[in-house]
């Protein structure tokens, strides 16, 4: 299922402990848990908090990322919580390699580390995967976040731009990323500025 070599960058991040490894899902994806509804499919799920957080509330999920490890991992969590929860180690570039389509999609810190390219090939994956109608759940560090390390600053008209064929940007607000509070990187206001955007597949 991985055709691309996983960013080196990103598996030398999980040989120590990321910074958005939170250990828990994020507070902001738990705050409007209740429109994430259906099947959900986490796109770049990392180590499975998000992922697994739906499938406690009883919702078939599959978790995908490009990073043996954390795939790895998410699986451990699932048994250790004894709950049901699908993943699996893919490049999201291929998603429509999977032939499904899921009712809700999360993207909590993917499409911020996207090229240009890669982020036109991803909206396009993501039109394959979501049914008419499905919303995309996306948080992404957003331009107000002050310039440095870590990934891409996000402005509001980028999400619009990605977004502005076949798809329906319902909302974009302010909102934080909470940070592993082991990791050694500092952030303003308690965790760095994000976009949260819910859009919808279909215009
Ligand atoms: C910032 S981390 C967020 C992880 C997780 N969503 C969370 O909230 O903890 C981004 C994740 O996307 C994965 N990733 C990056 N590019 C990817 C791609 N093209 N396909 C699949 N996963 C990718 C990375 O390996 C990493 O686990």
């Amino acid at each position: 299922m991985i055709t691309n070599p996983a960013h080196p960058g990103f598996q030398m991040a999980y040989e120590g402990k990321p910074a958005w490894d939170l250990g828990r899902p994020q507070p902001a994806l738990v705050e409007i848990a209740d429109q994430i509804t259906g099947a959900v499919l986490d796109a770049g799920c990392g180590t499975g908090d998000n992922a697994l957080f739906f499938a406690q509330r009883g919702q078939p999920v599959l978790g995908i990322d490009f990073v043996e490890f954390p795939v790895k991992e998410a699986k451990r969590k699932a048994q250790e919580l004894e709950v049901e929860a699908e993943f699996l180690q893919m490049d999201a570039l291929e998603l429509p390699s999977l032939d499904r389509q899921f009712d809700s999609v999360i993207d909590c810190g993917l499409f911020h580390v996207l090229s240009d390219a890669d982020r036109r090939a991803y909206v396009a994956a993501l039109m394959h995967v979501m049914k008419l109608d499905s919303r995309l759940f996306l948080m992404c560090f957003s331009d107000q976040e002050p310039a440095g390390p870590g990934p891409r600053r996000i402005r509001q008209n980028e999400i619009r731009a990605a977004f502005a064929d076949g798809w329906t940007v319902e909302s974009i607000t302010p909102t934080h990323f909470e940070p592993n509070p082991q990791s050694k990187e500092t952030f303003v206001d308690g965790g760095p500025r994000a976009w949260f955007a819910v859009i919808r597949r279909g215009s």
